[in-house]
């Protein structure tokens, strides 16, 4: 049995943010019921299309394990299949610009009225205040959470990140929202609302960029390399390029072939307990004494001559060999991993992090599968459904006869 067996998601998510969050639940075992516009479905089955006529990457990725029914939920018939869903759903999960619920005629006090146990969650760009009707995508998000002004090097512009911290990481802020109001529930016996607003979500994962802006109170931040640099703090917490964002400080740094591969690069920390390693391993013998550079504090003013030290032993190896020499002596480094090596790492294979998915209209393609793994409740990933694969089948659970799905066919309103 898995964990969320027996819990039905009625999942009114599209693009990233919340399909993000209904494609873990469904990996934890819940019924999960994507309502999709009849004919159109979620706009990214036809973005950034690889393979003519075949659901997009962009879309299958994040929707697996799901059912999909079509719905036009503004038609009269449309509406009263949505509140019978509403009714027979635990969970329902949303990700609308703000108000397109409440315009559909589904706001939180008509869903309670329908089902007093439901659990609403919806994710939003920002919660309440001054932007709280915005739009909101991916790196509108990372701009307006702190992200991107505490990303990139100190004499060059904000940076936005891969990593989709604004809406896959806003899904799994409300993922666990919702677990935990499921398991409230469990005790109070009645639903609740959830907002998990993507400003929020992105400023949570910040939290350290916070910190030092708090910290530049009491004097310049030490382990950024623009102290040892004597440029001066301005008022906000800067840019730090690649600095470690803890107190042990780390770079990215070169390794053998950096000329030609784009990737040949490895993190190195330079981890206090393990100072002495490090000197032995890059042949710096003498800073084992030098007060200059014995201490971390000593060595703080100087992180710029410690990492160039250390990048010229770097370069005369390959960023698998500076890992194979430092593991070992307990050298934190890891190497910058491409994506085409990642997809072709046995070991991710192997634990199902990466997973080879068959699909009807694009035959095989990988996917990241579920990052969080439970003993007891294994994944198993499954396809993503073509647009109202599951609609016959999710109307006759709701009690629907086959003439009814017919003629609400014949409508265009499934
Ligand atoms: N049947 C009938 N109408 C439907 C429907 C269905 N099954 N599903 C959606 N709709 C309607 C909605 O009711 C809405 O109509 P309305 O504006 O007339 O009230 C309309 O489709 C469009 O919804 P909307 O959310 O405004 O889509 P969009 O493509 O214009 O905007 C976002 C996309 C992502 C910018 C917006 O949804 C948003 O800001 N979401 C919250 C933040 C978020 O999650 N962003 C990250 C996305 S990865």
């Amino acid at each position: 049995m898995k964990a969320l067996e027996g819990v039905r998601i009625l999942d009114f998510t599209h693009v990233q943010s919340g399909p993000t969050c209904t494609q873990l639940l469904a990996w934890f075992g819940a019924d999960v019921i994507k309502v999709e516009r009849p004919g159109v479905g979620d706009a990214t089955r036809k973005q950034l299309v690889d393979v003519p006529g075949a659901d997009s990457l962009y879309f299958t990725m994040l929707n697996h394990n799901k059912r999909s029914l079509t719905l036009n939920t503004k038609t009269p018939e449309g509406k009263g299949v949505l509140e019978r869903l509403i009714r027979e759903c635990d969970v329902l999960v949303e990700n609308f610009a703000p108000g397109a619920l409440d315009r559909m005629g589904f706001g939180w006090e008509r869903v309670q009225e329908l089902n007093p146990c439901m659990i609403m969650a919806s994710v939003k760009g920002f919660g309440p205040g001054p932007y709280e009707d915005c739009k909101v995508y991916e790196n509108v998000a990372q701009c307006a959470g702190g992200s991107a002004s505490t990303t990139g090097f100190l004499d060059g512009p904000p940076l936005v990140t891969g990593a989709q911290i604004g809406d896959s990481g806003t899904g799994l802020h409300l993922a666990l929202g919702i677990v935990t109001a499921l398991y409230h529930r469990e005790k109070s016996g009645r639903g609740q609302r959830i907002l998990a607003p993507m400003q929020d979500g992105v400023l949570n994962l910040c939290r350290v960029k916070l910190r030092d802006q708090q910290r530049l109170a009491a004097g310049p931040l030490k382990e950024y390399s623009q102290y040892g640099e004597n440029i001066p703090f301005g008022d906000a917490t800067p840019r730090s390029g690649n600095d470690s964002g803890g107190g042990q400080p780390g770079r990215i740094l070169k390794c053998k072939g950096w000329e030609e591969d784009p990737n040949a690069y490895t993190y190195f920390i330079t981890q206090a307990a393990v100072w002495q390693k490090i000197c032995d391993v890059i042949g710096k013998l003498e800073w084992k004494e030098d007060p200059d550079f014995t201490t971390p504090d000593a060595r703080l003013p100087r992180l710029n001559e410690v990492f160039d030290a250390i990048e010229q032993w770097t370069m005369t190896k390959t960023k698998f060999e500076v890992m194979e020499i430092c593991n070992p002596l307990d050298i934190p480094v890891g190497p910058i991993l491409s994506m085409k090596e990642l997809a072709e790492e046995p070991s991710l294979r192997e634990t199902g992090t990466i997973v080879e998915v068959d699909h009807p209209e694009r035959g095989k393609y990988l996917t990241v599968g579920c990052p969080v793994k439970l003993s007891d409740s294994p994944v198993d990933v499954a396809r993503s459904p073509l647009l109202g694969e599951h609609t016959e089948e999710v109307l006759a659970l709701l009690g629907y006869s086959e003439a009814e799905v017919a003629s609400m066919r014949e409508a265009g309103v499934i």
